[in-house]
Formats: C-alpha cells, structure tokens, sequence
C-alpha cells in the first residue's frame, strides 16, 4: 500500500496540480491531505473540487476553522493578510464546498497505519518548527494516542518539509533536515512525524510544491519536490485582487 501525503494546498490549482499528477505517476493507493485546503491562493473553488473529486482523505486546517469562526461571530487568530484572503475565501466558496470542508475532522487515523494532523499532535495550532517542538509533539502522539497507528504521523502547518524520530525508551529526539527525494525509513520501535510541507506556498526556501510518498510496504517516506506553474498561481492571485504579498512569496518560498 503506497499513500501520497499532501499538505496546505492554499487555493494553489497549480501547485495542487503537479503534486496530484507525481501521485498519479508513482501509482499510490490512496490520497491523504493534512488540511489547509484553502486560504491565501486565488481558487478556492478549484481546488476543494479536485481534492474531493480525487476521493483524497482529509482533514480540518487552521484556515478551514477560520471559515467556522467568521461563521461563529469569532475573530480567527490569524495576521491581517491571512485575514484578508479568509474574507475572499468565505465569499468566493460554493456553499457545497464550504460544508464539505466544514465538515472535516481536526485529525484522522488511517487504518492501522497512522495519524493525520494539522500542527502538533499535543495541539493543532501549534507549529512545530524544531526538535524541541518535536519532543512535545512527539510524546503526545507516543503516550496519549492508541497504537498500532501512533507509530507515525504526518502534520503540515509550517509549510516546510521535516522528519523527526522520538525513541520512547530512551526519551530521545532525532531531527533530520530534508530535500527533494530525501527518504527515509521507518523502523520498528520508533514513533515518526513528517511535515509533508506545502503544496501551495511552500516557506523552505524554494518554489516548490512538496509531498510525501509513503511505502508501507518497504516502510519508508520519500519526499518530493516538485517545480510548478508559479508565474500562472501569482498571476491569479494579483487578478483577484489578494495582497501582492501573497503572490511574490510563492516566487521566493517563504
Ligand atoms: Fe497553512
């Protein structure tokens, strides 16, 4: 069984796209998203409708509960340029659409095989940005989610590939930088998190879109960076009328 892991598409079709088109070609069995559906990009619309339409299993980001709170009267947490295109992402989306995202869960086991997050498993607005965040994230998932799924986790959120390890014995924490076709292996007596990074407004330092291929078969995780049409997304959101912010950090990866 091969999943390919997605993260933080952000109304990205282009880069959506291209990580769709790399799962289609290395033939995965099934589709994860580990929310971040919309927000920031320019089609909000085009790219719900592709993730569902694919049958991919996802869950709720922070952008997506943004969606609930404007709903609520409450105001997101969120900087004034995200709040910007949250506003253009509440107005834009179908109203199917939007129950569909609403209706996501903030987290998701898959089988027996491991857990879906958004931020850190010990909280989903937590980012995690480095091992210590890890040890904390990691711990959480060891001690306070059932096995056998709690060996391993994708997250999302800071939009920047990572993997981290956490050997529950010895309370010890690894953390290993990645790069485009970096793999790593998963093994017995560990407990894993990678941040599959972003599809859609990647911070790493390149424009790229990212996703994860997970063999659970071999028991390992490739990562994949993929180049996509960023001058077609940028071009979109500045039609749109988005912050031009939005538009020069898919350019620079950040
Ligand atoms: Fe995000």
């Amino acid at each position: 069984m091969r999943f390919a892991v997605f993260s933080d598409i952000h109304s990205n079709l282009e880069g959506l796209q291209a990580v769709l088109e790399e799962a289609e070609r290395r033939g995965v069995d099934a589709l994860l998203c580990c929310g971040d559906i919309v927000g920031y990009g320019a089609d909000p619309n085009a790219c719900v409708g592709l993730v569902r339409e694919t049958g991919a299993r996802c869950i709720q980001g922070n952008h997506e509960r943004g969606l609930r709170e404007l709903d609520e009267g409450l105001e997101p947490n969120m900087n004034p340029v995200a709040m910007e295109a949250l506003h253009f992402t509440r107005a834009a989306l179908g109203d199917d659409h939007r129950e569909w995202l609403l209706s996501l869960p903030e987290e998701l086991a898959v089988e027996d095989s491991l857990y879906l997050f958004h931020g850190s498993p010990a909280d989903p607005d937590e980012y995690v940005f480095d091992s210590f965040d890890a040890a904390y994230a990691l711990k959480a998932l060891a001690f306070e989610y059932p096995p056998p799924a709690n060996f391993l986790c994708f997250i999302g959120h800071t939009h920047v590939c990572a993997a981290y390890a956490f050997d529950a014995e010895n309370h010890r924490v690894g953390e290993k930088a990645v790069g485009g076709g970096d793999r790593f292996l998963v093994k017995p007596g560990a407990h894993y998190m990678f941040n599959a990074g972003s599809c859609g407004q990647y911070r790493g330092g390149l424009p790229v879109a990212t996703l994860c291929i997970m063999d659970a078969d071999e028991m390992n995780v490739e990562f994949r960076f993929l180049r996509y049409d960023v001058a077609a997304a940028q071009a979109k959101i500045v039609a749109a009328g988005l912050p031009v912010s939005l538009a020069r950090r898919l350019g620079m990866g950040q």
